[in-house]
């Protein structure tokens, strides 16, 4: 059957001989040029309510809201079906799946083969960046889900002005090719979320291509997030001087009105979005501080003309986990997400609402749950039934955050001062350390790790590794990756402080010793404080850290006694803690840089 298409909204050839090329090879019965705009949007939405995949909500409520289900095999990223297929096995490192790169394509030809048969193909360009800025990448995704092009409006700039651009500058594209991989035959009936059973994440980082088969879902569907801003411009990035990160971006306004810019990498579900939008206890606000939010997941950094790292966040929207957010945990991300969002997999209301665990302090009488099941408080008792799927997400503009920086959008980005690391960790990690410098920093972030949560029996406690949070999204040899990190220094004039925090030690009872949320206010203080050279610190064998009176305990009345607790260094554990970073390293061996030895070294004999 003849595909149909919209009129192509570019003249670039390259593109317009690959968009050729793959329908060629998929099959598509029409093709849509993606402009972006909002009546293009709506008429997808409203495509979408007829094909089943969204319900619109009340829209007093709720207003250019939608709720759409996946399919209960297709509720997340999938890493063991994520693979990176560099010419080498070596150079995508152990952490990575690897499959020789022709036999990949071979594969990939025959899944891709008429897989979107009876279906639409738009073709979505979309900038990681505010167009036209000198840090953003383009990308164009080829792709059969109208689910993925409205999320993708949210999530990145998308539509006519990225066509421009890629017209006025001849610029080279990521092409990114998506299917669900559900071909229709003729006559045959869709379903509400179309998708195979049989999954492909596909990385291609020296040709820099990414090919996804068989998930609608997030990651795995919204090329522009995971594969290409970090798998793929890890890549980019190493090879042109910059840096790619799992990385949220605030900036901390002080009672002088001076902005500090600080990037944080966090282990997914460790709060990185509610830090990203902390609002700090009302003594602090009184004085004039004010957290501003950049971004939440993903910074990409890169050293300006004067020899200082500068950040963007290459999003437009948050893909946040909705379970676990409310008016307590972050006012912010609720009134982010009131109106012009994409719910996945969240519970509906009987008035045209959603609701997930922890949105309210009291359950809802009935809901219909994420599968579309009656759900009430006795069934979820009975059953242990979650209204919401525990990865449930919200897909909403950035721009409607209330703490959204004046200068998210600076196309040269903002100065970074401070960078965190964190994890989830019982024991061992202090509620906040200093690196000495540069290089023990980059140690402290190359070892980090998490505790794996209750979820997975037996490994309660056990810690998983992720180095920089980027364990999953790293698209080349982690080895590699830390020596990149060292070497940033020396295009630098002035390096960011390089800090650790972990929100979650627990005393002798199992009880969390910190508060968290607005509290960890506190600790920002110091670290910015830090960075600016007027907050006071003690050396101890792992970095530098604050005595009691060093953070600022206005309107809190937190016992010395547990602050030492929340900051005791024990040998012991340590001890263990360096083997741990040692079994790391044994993996990564043939491509460790010397610096992570020495410093490994030195931290032995500083214990
Ligand atoms: C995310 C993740 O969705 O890290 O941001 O999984
Ligand atoms: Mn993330």
């Amino acid at each position: 059957m003849k595909t149909t298409s919209s009129v192509p909204l570019s003249r670039n050839e390259h593109l317009l001989r690959w968009v050729d090329k793959m329908a060629a090879l998929c099959r598509p019965a029409a093709i849509h040029w993606v402009d972006g705009s909002q009546a293009e949007y709506e008429a997808l939405c409203g495509q979408l309510v007829t094909a089943g995949t969204f319900t619109r909500l009340n829209q007093e409520r709720w207003p250019g809201c939608y709720l759409a289900r996946s399919d209960p095999g297709d509720v997340a990223r999938v890493e063991d079906r994520t693979f990176i297929c560099s010419h080498s096995r070596e150079a995508a490192g152990p952490t990575n799946n690897w499959v020789n790169p022709y036999e990949m394509r071979r594969k990939l030809r025959e899944l891709f083969s008429g897989c979107m048969a009876g279906r639409t193909m738009y073709v979505l360009p979309f900038s990681m960046g505010p167009v036209g800025s000198p840090m953003a990448q383009i990308g164009v995704e080829l792709t059969d889900s109208p689910y993925v092009v409205v999320n993708m409006r949210i999530m990145a700039r998308i539509g006519l002005p990225v066509f421009q651009e890629i017209d006025k500058k001849d610029r080279r594209v990521v092409p990114c090719l998506h299917s669900v991989g559900a071909p229709l035959a003729p006559g045959q009936a869709d379903v509400a979320w179309p998708c195979n059973r049989e999954k492909y994440i596909v990385h291609f980082p020296e040709t820099r291509e990414i090919w996804s088969y068989g998930s609608g879902y997030g990651g795995n569907a919204l090329l522009g997030k995971k594969c290409f801003a970090l798998r793929i411009a890890s890549n980019m990035a190493r090879d042109e001087g910059w840096m790619a990160e799992h990385m949220l971006i605030l900036g901390v306004e002080d009672p002088r009105g001076e902005k500090t810019y600080v990037a944080a990498a966090f282990p997914s579900a460790c709060g990185k979005t509610n830090f990203a939008m902390l609002i700090p206890p009302p003594p602090f606000q009184e004085k004039g501080w004010k957290v501003w939010t950049v971004g939440d997941d993903i910074a990409w950094i890169r050293p300006d003309a004067q020899g200082r790292l500068r950040a963007i966040n290459p999003e437009a929207g948050f893909f946040g986990v909705a379970p676990g957010t409310s008016v307590r945990t972050n006012p912010n991300a609720m009134a982010a997400l009131a109106r012009n969002t994409i719910f996945t997999n969240v519970a509906l209301t009987p008035e045209g609402g959603v609701w997930w665990e922890e949105m309210t302090p009291e359950l809802p009488a009935r809901l219909t749950d994420w599968q579309g099941k009656e759900w009430t408080p006795e069934i979820a008792r009975a059953t242990g039934a979650k209204a919401a799927h525990p990865n449930a997400r919200f897909t909403a503009p950035a721009s409607q955050c209330p703490t959204i920086d004046p200068a998210w959008e600076d196309p040269e980005g903002v100065p970074l001062s401070a960078i965190v690391f964190g994890g989830r960790r019982a024991t061992t990690m202090p509620l906040v350390y200093q690196a000495f410098n540069w290089s023990s920093g980059v140690y402290m972030g190359a070892t980090m790790g998490s505790e794996m949560t209750a979820a997975a029996a037996g490994t309660v406690g056990k810690v998983r590794r992720d180095p920089m949070a980027m364990l999953p999204f790293c698209g080349y040899h982690m080895g590699d990756y830390f020596r990149h990190w060292i070497g940033m220094q020396k295009r630098l004039t002035e390096t960011p402080r390089i800090f650790h925090v972990n929100w979650f030690r627990k005393g002798p009872d199992g009880k969390f010793l910190w508060p968290g949320f607005g509290d960890n206010m506190r600790v920002l203080k110091w670290i910015v404080d830090r960075a600016r050279g007027r907050a006071l610190a003690r050396e101890t064998p792992i970095g530098w850290m604050p005595h009691y009176e060093d953070l600022d305990w206005t309107g809190m009345d937190f016992p010395r006694e547990q602050f030492e607790a929340l900051q005791h260094f024990d040998r012991a554990l340590w001890r263990q803690e360096v083997i741990g970073h040692e079994e790391l390293f044994l993996d990564l061996h043939s491509h460790l840089p010397k610096e992570m030895i020495y410093e490994r070294e030195l931290l032995i004999c500083r214990m």
